[in-house]
């Protein structure tokens, strides 16, 4: 007589876009991942803030929790899947609790890991079970799976690239559309890629949180968002695009991690590529993250960074994982081991920039600005004047007549004496509201 191995049994506490097609994932594949596994993988608790709501997928036989801290607990689940989000509240102390009970747990919260990797890492490692967060960085890409596995045989140099769907697809519109930003973020929204709070998105909160993982993943260091330098794409204006795009540039919201001489520099930030180059060519809510290894060199991994089905595809496959056994390290060494983060001061960073100047037309203005350049050793490779744009003059209202746009690309230099410069030039009140820079990725 055969005797069926106990299938194992998931707590699903969230039930947005993201939970219900998890539910309509395991519905659809669950026979086929049963035959993979050998032992069915069953929903037997699920908890959300409705419980009346219409979400396409039928609950039927599966136990309601009110309280997601309850289901995480509960002896009838082996594996907690957190899909409510945000760094504390419910989603921290479900996960608190399901550690605690012994209860392996998948996430898609980048903010709660982001916040509190460290210590979820070492409470999942004192109970023996796994901490899977796959869906947490850039959607549907296996990024996590990758460096944990195939690429464990590598030192990593460096990681990054495109990490928030939503800011990509914004530009993306912006500069094949001439769409308004607040028209693209609107559309953004409607499809279900931006965050509850899309401030998170534009502000670079989002994929500072994601880059903070891969920071910690990439060089063994303990997760530490508080050390990751985070600028939005909300002061970029349609005149920064179409300046970009005559130089031979794309504007990307960056997600940057690379070990320096004096720590680790961990910035997202606005940044201009080459239009040509494979992450420059990525548009839409599509993510790419770009790992440079010691043995495999440079992968480039690309894919759908948001969205329900993408999302969810990740949160099966750490929830397959699981069933399978496999119970590795969250951060993939000891979390007893981690180093602290060390940073980088940004103000070494070296590498070109480009300057956008809403400069005022009269005698010296120029000279003013050059010198100003000249005696901080910044180099200029290219000045271009433009025709000014009524959206360009940023970040303040400031009227952009009777002044001229002036571009201004440097040599490499290093960002502390751009950095002094420009606060001079914006003291000398020769340019209406501030300045615009934007570093320039060597990629
Ligand atoms: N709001 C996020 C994005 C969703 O736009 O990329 C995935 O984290």
């Amino acid at each position: 007589m055969s005797i069926e191995p106990s299938p194992m049994r998931i707590g699903i506490a969230g039930l947005g876009t993201v939970g219900s097609a998890v539910l309509a994932n395991l519905r659809l594949h669950g026979d086929r991942l049963a035959l993979v596994l050998g032992r069915r993988i069953e929903v037997t608790g699920v908890s959300a803030r409705a419980r009346k709501k219409d979400r396409g997928v039928p609950l039927d036989g599966i136990e309601w929790f009110d309280d997601p801290v309850k289901l995480a607990a509960s002896p009838k689940i082996d594996t907690f899947v957190e899909l409510i989000g945000g760094a504390e509240g419910p989603a921290r102390a479900a996960v608190e609790a399901a550690l605690a009970a012994g209860k392996h747990v998948v996430t898609a919260n980048k903010a709660l890991l982001a916040r509190h990797g460290f210590e979820l890492a070492k409470a999942a490692e004192a109970k023996h079970v796994a901490l899977l967060f796959e869906a947490s960085v850039a959607g549907g890409i296996p990024v996590i799976k990758t460096m944990r596995e195939a690429l464990i045989g590598n030192e990593i140099k460096r990681v990054y690239g495109i990490l928030n769907g939503t800011c990509n697809f914004i530009l993306t519109k912006m500069q094949e559309e001439g769409s308004a930003f607040e028209a693209a973020l609107a559309e953004a929204q409607a499809m279900g890629y931006a965050e509850a709070d899309p401030a998170f998105d534009i502000g670079g909160q989002d994929a500072a949180h994601k880059l903070a993982l891969l920071t910690s993943l990439a060089f063994g260091t303990r997760v530490a968002i508080d050390e990751i330098h985070c600028e939005g794409i909300e002061h970029i204006r349609r005149a920064d695009i179409e300046a970009a795009d005559e130089l031979g540039y794309r504007i990307k919201l960056l997600g940057v991690a690379l070990k320096t001489e004096t720590g680790i520099e961990a910035r997202v930030n606005p940044a201009m590529v080459p239009k040509d180059s494979a992450i420059g060519e990525v548009s839409g809510v599509t993510n790419a993250i770009e790992i440079e290894g010691d043995f495999v060199g440079d992968l480039l991994l690309v894919g759908p960074g948001a969205g329900a089905k993408a999302t969810a595809s990740s949160v099966v496959s750490d929830i397959v994982d699981v069933a399978r056994g496999d119970c590795m390290k969250p951060f993939i060494i000891p979390a007893a081991k981690l180093k602290a983060h060390k940073k980088a001061t940004l103000g070494s960073h070296k590498g070109a920039y480009y300057v956008r100047l809403s400069v005022h037309d009269r005698p010296g203005a120029l000279a003013s600005i050059a010198g100003r350049m000249a005696a901080h050793e910044v180099s200029l490779e290219s000045i271009v004047q433009r025709r000014p744009r009524a959206d360009a003059v940023a970040p303040t209202k400031a009227s952009a007549s009777g002044v001229m746009q002036l571009v201004l690309i440097t040599h490499d230099t290093v960002e502390a004496a751009i950095r002094r410069a420009i606060k001079l030039i914006e003291q000398d009140g020769n340019i209406a509201g501030r300045a615009q820079v934007i570093r320039i990725e060597k990629l």
